[in-house]
């Protein structure tokens, strides 16, 4: 029991800890970018595999990467325009020429991206992102969806079979129309992947003037058929380096007005500037390729850990004025075990990695149509990202990336917090509740050393909106709306409980020599049916192998 005496010496010792708190403020008011969100892909076969677990597994790998609660709370997929033959395009084989009556087929299925884009819809995902990474063989200068080559046409690049431009519009829009069939409305198109390397799997070059060539192609054909409302992409470069040449080139050359967002991967090059454009940027394809699977949050900083990729995306959201930030894929299912998907299965468990709960400290707070705003005040070897969501609730992303905790004060213009909540991920939590002290409009958080902690704020008097969502696995979507009016009130001291959750960590690494290549992944087949696919095509010899991919040439 305390005495009174103990009681005030008590107070004293924690006013002298709140004077020894680093403070920093968050201008509501003061609105940069508007984000879209956080994802991934299951290209290349990998939806088939997901889906073909069992109800189980499944249901726990969609949660893993969709739900608000359990999970990351993605809102954002990205899959892939088929180029290759039956089952992997929707336009398998040549009409014969350019304006000759293309003979589209459609399996409904699109290698289980179909079921993706609804299972991820029935969580409330609402951006799907399309994007091709190769027009049909037939349509190139080089008559294969892989190897590079040029789509026919385009600024620089004839064919005597004549221009593809429109036809490979028209491939586009149709693939887009089948979605819409299947009541899966495509929000954002891509006619690139990596333009600017070429590789045995599907691959077409392309530089600025090229795509400038196409790009008005694709967007007259989007509005004469009604889908002017699908933002088309440019261009997936593998980097950032690369795709500031793209995006100048295409911004002197007027695209802006035909294109919705620009868009580039990471791997020759992270997101660190922001690109000169007034469009929205994406950061599309982001994964560790080269190390083995990796589930831990912080070691050493090692490139597959949690804590990397959370200062990856800090640095891209608040450094580079990204509006989405996507990993390469979701689940894998029985893959090499290489770091470049978020959650893996061996069948019947699944198991999710600290990349994951990275994505889950911004994608569950950071909603869609938010606002990043300002921060003033800095903390040691923190890194800061506040944003305001469409419903008045305000986040602040705090990344510890050094090894002693801060204790931070945070304070307010523009907004009036009523209630604060804070989450923690570090090496013994994983998007646990911690304390967020809220006192005179101000909330008090201690970050632990290598930890993101994020903490939501709702706003006193206004009208809160809550959303309640019932999912299952397959099916529709039951949701339920309630509306509440809370009344501000800035004395009042908020303090959640602690919880500790203790993450499993399971490291397995198989590595198969399959045809002078090691069993890898889909870079080393140069054709079609990826599932499987194990080895050199015949005629080929491999090049080049590492975790990841390989390349037989
Ligand atoms: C940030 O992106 C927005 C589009 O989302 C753009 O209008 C703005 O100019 C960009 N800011 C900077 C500093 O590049
Ligand atoms: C995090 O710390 C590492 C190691 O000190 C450093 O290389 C990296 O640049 C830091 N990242 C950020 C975003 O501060």
């Amino acid at each position: 029991m305390l005495t009174f005496t103990k009681a005030v010496a008590l107070a004293v010792a924690n006013v002298a800890l709140a004077l020894a708190q680093t403070s920093v403020t968050v201008n509501v008011g003061s609105t940069f970018q508007q984000i879209d969100g956080f994802g991934v892909s299951q290209a290349f076969s990998r939806a088939n595999e997901f889906k073909a677990l069992a109800s189980g597994p499944r249901t726990k790998g969609l949660d893993y990467l969709f739900s608000t609660t359990t999970g990351a709370g993605l809102t954002i997929i990205r899959n892939r325009i088929g180029s290759g033959g039956t089952g992997d395009s929707i336009l398998p084989n040549s009409p014969g020429s350019p304006n000759a009556t293309p003979n589209y087929v459609w399996d409904g299925s699109d290698s289980s991206q179909v079921w993706f884009s609804q299972s991820a819809m029935s969580y409330g995902v609402k951006t799907i992102y399309a994007d091709a990474w190769s027009a049909p063989g037939f349509m190139k200068t080089n008559g294969n969806q892989g190897n590079g080559g040029w789509l026919c046409g385009v600024t620089g690049k004839t064919c005597s079979s004549g221009d593809w431009r429109q036809a490979y519009a028209n491939l586009l829009v149709q693939y887009v129309k089948y979605y819409q069939q299947a009541g899966i409305p495509v929000t954002h198109l891509g006619f690139l992947n990596e333009p600017d390397y070429v590789t045995s799997y599907s691959s077409m070059q392309s530089d600025a003037p090229q795509a400038a060539s196409f790009i008005p192609i694709l967007y007259n054909t989007l509005n004469s058929n009604g889908l002017g409302n699908v933002k088309i992409t440019c261009c997936d470069a593998t980097g950032w380096p690369n795709q500031k040449t793209l995006t100048s080139g295409l911004v002197s050359a007027g695209m802006e007005q035909y294109l919705g967002v620009f868009t580039s991967h990471m791997y020759s090059g992270d997101p660190n500037s922001p690109l000169s454009t007034k469009l929205k940027v994406w950061e599309t394809e982001a994964a560790d390729l080269n190390s083995a699977w990796c589930t831990t949050w912080y070691s050493n900083g090692g490139p597959c850990e949690g804590l990397t990729w959370a200062n990856k995306i800090h640095t891209g959201i608040v450094s580079a004025n990204l509006s989405a930030y996507l990993y390469w894929e979701g689940v894998e299912v029985n893959q090499f075990q290489a770091s470049s998907y978020l959650v893996a299965s061996d069948g019947t468990t699944v198991t999710p990695s600290g990349r994951l709960w990275a994505f889950a400290q911004w994608s569950r707070f950071i909603r869609p149509g938010a606002y990043r705003v300002s921060t003033s005040g800095t903390v040691s070897n923190v890194n800061i990202g506040a944003f305001k969501n469409t419903d008045g609730t305000v986040a602040v992303v705090f990344t510890n990336n050094g090894s002693s905790a801060q204790s931070v004060k945070l304070s307010f213009s523009g907004f009036t917090p009523s209630s604060a909540e804070a989450y923690l991920t570090d090496n013994t939590h994983t998007v646990a509740s911690t304390t967020a002290t809220l006192s005179g409009g101000a909330v008090t958080v201690s970050v632990p050393a290598r930890a993101v902690l994020t903490v939501k704020l709702s706003d006193g008097g206004s009208v809160t909106t809550t959303t309640t969502t019932t999912t299952t696995p397959d099916g529709p979507t039951s949701t339920t709306t309630t509306s509440s009016t809370t009344t501000t009130t800035t004395t009042t001291t908020t303090t959640a409980t602690a919880t500790t959750t203790t993450t499993t960590t399971t490291t397995t690494t198989t590595t198969t020599t399959v045809g002078g290549c090691t069993a890898a992944h889909w870079g080393q087949c140069g054709g079609q049916g990826w599932t499987g696919c194990k080895q050199c095509e015949a005629g080929t010899t491999c090049k080049y192998s590492n975790a990841w991919y390989s390349q037989c040439l």
